[in-house]
């Protein structure tokens, strides 16, 4: 892959201690596995908004795969249909929602609010008549994180011939994602108006947030710091996560992402409180190395990984994933 669109892949904001920090935060967490469990008959099919998935590990909503392989994101969504979970299509997507449904699903739909109602409302009803059943409107971006590597490299837009093929209007024209720092809670009463899909939040850390969400009428939450591209310093996704968890008291899914890289670390996540989790990087790596067939045996591999962990740890079903399974390394 050409280097600078690596570095776009791999980098953090700023000092990129949040991105590490979601890993480094894994390696302080141990498992306190239960014994003479009967753990044969291990079932780890999820469902989530009424939709039944093979596997609580979802495709994290990112940028550009096209970057990352000729597939694009259609060969992305191929491949999460063939492991049986979830993709979420970034509003950043360099393919049609359309081509992407027709490659694979389900699909849910990520969403950056644009400062023009109008725009939003026609990119969410174009992404609900594709197909998308889910909207995640990422609320952790009211500006765009300073991301030094890029700015290092002066990547500051895309090749000659891709665009973000979701943010055109009616006349044709793509417009730029634009974040949009004027937003605020009553925003999401408006996209209530403007759509029926559930929507999540994305990007929630703190637990009074959790609980204006709740209040708020939102369907979901994703616990998660953009993969430690936006607000460098921000807590671990796995540190957030209990408080997270604790506040919303199972009213409403409860997801997270950053740092998952095995299947230990989804049993560490369902332990905490999360009901799945979605994994960025590793599917764009997989994609980079081998398109559809590989993002398929990546997420199959961390399933596989999880249902092993699960085995030794005495859980037979992701509910059985209770937070007393997680210790702190001394
Ligand atoms: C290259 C890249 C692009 C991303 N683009 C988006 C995006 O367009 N919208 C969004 O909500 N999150 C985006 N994210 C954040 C991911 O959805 C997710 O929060 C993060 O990747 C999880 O961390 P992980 O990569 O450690 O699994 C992006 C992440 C990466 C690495």
């Amino acid at each position: 892959m050409n280097p600078v669109h690596a570095d776009f892949f791999a980098g953090g904001a700023g000092a990129e201690r949040t991105l590490r920090g979601n890993l480094a935060a894994f390696d302080r967490l141990r498992i306190v596995p239960r014994v003479l469990r009967a753990t044969g008959d291990r079932d780890l099919r999820t469902t989530l908004f009424g939709a039944g998935l093979a596997t609580p590990i979802l495709v994290a909503p990112t940028a550009f795969h096209l970057l990352a392989h000729p597939g694009g994101e259609a060969a992305t969504a191929q491949g999460a249909a063939a492991a049986g979970t979830v993709m979420v299509v970034s509003m950043a997507a360099t393919q049609p929602v359309e081509v992407i449904a027709r490659a694979g699903g389900p699909l849910w739909f990520q969403l950056y609010p644009q400062p023009d109602p109008g725009f939003t409302a026609s990119v969410v009803k174009r992404a609900e008549a594709a197909g998308c059943r889910a909207l995640v409107v990422t609320v952790d971006s009211p500006v765009f994180g300073r991301r030094e590597r890029d700015l290092r490299n002066g990547f500051t837009e895309l090749p000659a011939g891709l665009v973000c093929e979701n943010m055109r209007d009616d006349t044709g024209r793509v417009r730029d994602i634009a974040m949009d720092a004027t937003a605020g809670w009553d925003r999401i009463g408006w996209l209530r108006t403007v759509t029926g899909l559930p929507i999540l939040l994305k990007g929630v850390l703190h637990p009074a947030d959790a609980r204006l969400a709740v209040e708020h009428g939102v369907d979901g939450l994703i616990v998660s710091n953009h993969g430690g591209r936006q607000l460098d310093g921000a807590i671990a996704t796995i540190d957030a996560l209990p408080a997270v968890a604790e506040a919303v008291a199972k009213r409403i899914p409860v997801l997270v992402d950053g740092g998952i890289r095995r299947g230990t670390d989804v049993l560490i996540a369902l332990a905490r409180g999360a009901d799945a989790v979605l994994v960025g990087r590793p599917v764009l790596d997989a994609l980079a190395a081998g398109g559809a067939t590989a993002v398929r045996d990546r997420l199959r591999e961390l399933t596989a990984e999880l249902d092993h962990a699960m085995a030794l740890a005495g859980a037979r079903r992701p509910d059985d994933l209770t937070p007393d399974l997680v210790a702190v390394a001394g």
